[in-house]
């Protein structure tokens, strides 16, 4: 019942589409939803790399015995052990006794802490390859994108790259799996927010990985999450190399604020208005008790100012921009220009964790902040309106 079509000459796509799942990894929303990629090559030696989330494992079962029928599998790839794509590896190994199985000294190490597998190994290095026939596959390590077991594997003989997390976005594969027949505008904002969550930490380890490929004749990347790349292929490297330098997409600012009763909200409002007085449109607000944490990170990611305003509570941060200010303190984003206010009724606290924040990160501080007592009066208005301006005043120089 199932298309059978190929990537290349003998490389199936085996992998499925989660319609279901409302949060990755239990915390992120994925309204597009999410694809685990998987591919099953039908060389001499029949070869699967990487397997699916264990909810959707009797349709990728199906799928895979639709195209190998009694036939055993050779070998298991594992280039990621995140459940997400190992999940599927304990029925798979139990079902296919002989399969070996392919991975590197730390994937083993975490395939015995979540398996019971009696399947013989292959424990392969830095550069090593196997051959399955007409093909060569050889292993790449690429640690901390996004687990410290990552590797890549590589097939010379057409160029192609299976990446594991490496250029993956969320969004569902709808209807094909390459990207030359998909309309692939719907995944740049998704990979942005999967790759600012997910991988945005390990800027260096990323920068590292492409580094090594690049020595790589790559002309198919085929990532563990979302289209298979060959016409975009080269925007979307561009795109990882662009976030893991943590450089800024977009001369624009992400305005990230909080509000109880209302006063922040009017001087995010303020805000806003300076910076398009200071010459700056590309601006971005979230209300972080509405907007989802990923959305601001993404954003974070993409516009070179960041602005944040809460109020205090209980002498410290609001608890929206308290989980804002750590998530961004995590990945350790640097070089951005910032400004802050806030709100409070008696005493504050919550403008030296912003602060405190921007001098940790080292990111230029373009106005002092907004201290507002109680009610935003004429003056509190136009301090985070004079802010607002110089934040678009100091992106627009940059222009
Ligand atoms: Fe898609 Fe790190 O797993």
């Amino acid at each position: 019942m199932f298309n059978h079509k190929t990537i290349a000459e003998n490389i199936y796509y085996v992998g499925v589409n989660d319609r279901q799942k409302t949060l990755f990894e239990n915390y992120i929303p994925i309204p597009c939803g999410v694809s685990y990629n998987s591919y099953l090559i039908m060389d001499e030696k029949i070869t699967l790399v990487d397997t699916v989330d264990a909810s959707m494992v009797n349709t990728y079962m199906d799928k895979i015995r639709s195209i190998i029928g009694s036939k055993d599998i050779d070998y298991l790839i594992i280039n990621h052990m995140e459940p997400d794509h190992a999940g599927s590896i304990g029925l798979i190994a139990e079902t296919y006794p002989h399969m070996t199985l392919i991975g590197n000294k730390k994937t083993f190490s975490m395939l015995d802490g979540y398996f019971h597998t009696t399947n013989p190994r292959i424990t392969v290095n830095e550069g090593e390859s196997i051959n399955t026939g007409k093909y060569t596959i050889s292993f790449y390590m690429a640690p901390m994108v996004h687990w410290p077991e990552v590797m890549v594997s590589y097939i010379p003989e057409i160029q192609l790259l299976f990446s594991a997390d490496a250029f993956g976005t969320f969004g569902t594969l709808d209807g094909a799996f390459m990207d030359t027949q998909l309309c692939t505008q719907k995944y740049w904002d998704e990979m942005r927010r999967y790759y600012a969550c997910i991988v945005g930490k390990f800027g260096k380890p990323v920068q590292m990985a492409l580094q090594k490929l690049s020595g790589l004749s790559i002309h198919t990347v085929c990532p563990t999450h979302g289209p298979i790349w060959q016409r975009d292929l080269a925007h979307t490297i561009s795109l990882y190399d662009t976030w893991s330098r943590y450089q800024a997409e977009e001369n624009g600012v992400c305005i990230t604020y909080a509000t109880m009763y209302g006063n922040t909200q009017l001087l995010a409002e303020a805000f806003a208005e300076g910076v398009i007085d200071g010459g700056i449109n590309k601006i971005s607000i979230h209300n972080a008790s509405l907007s989802n944490a990923s959305y601001i990170l993404a954003d974070v990611f993409k516009y070179k100012g960041f602005a944040i305003g809460g109020p205090t509570y209980m002498n410290e941060c609001y608890p929206m921009i308290e989980n804002i200010i750590s998530q961004i303190s995590h990945r350790g984003i640097p070089d951005r220009l910032f400004a802050c206010f806030g709100s409070k009724t008696w005493a504050g606290g919550t403008l030296k964790h912003m602060t405190h924040m921007a001098e940790t990160l080292q990111w230029q501080q373009v106005a002092a902040p907004v201290d507002n007592l109680q009610g935003v009066k004429e003056d509190d208005y136009k301090a985070a309106y004079e802010a607002g301006k110089s934040m678009g005043l100091a992106l627009k120089a940059l222009e």
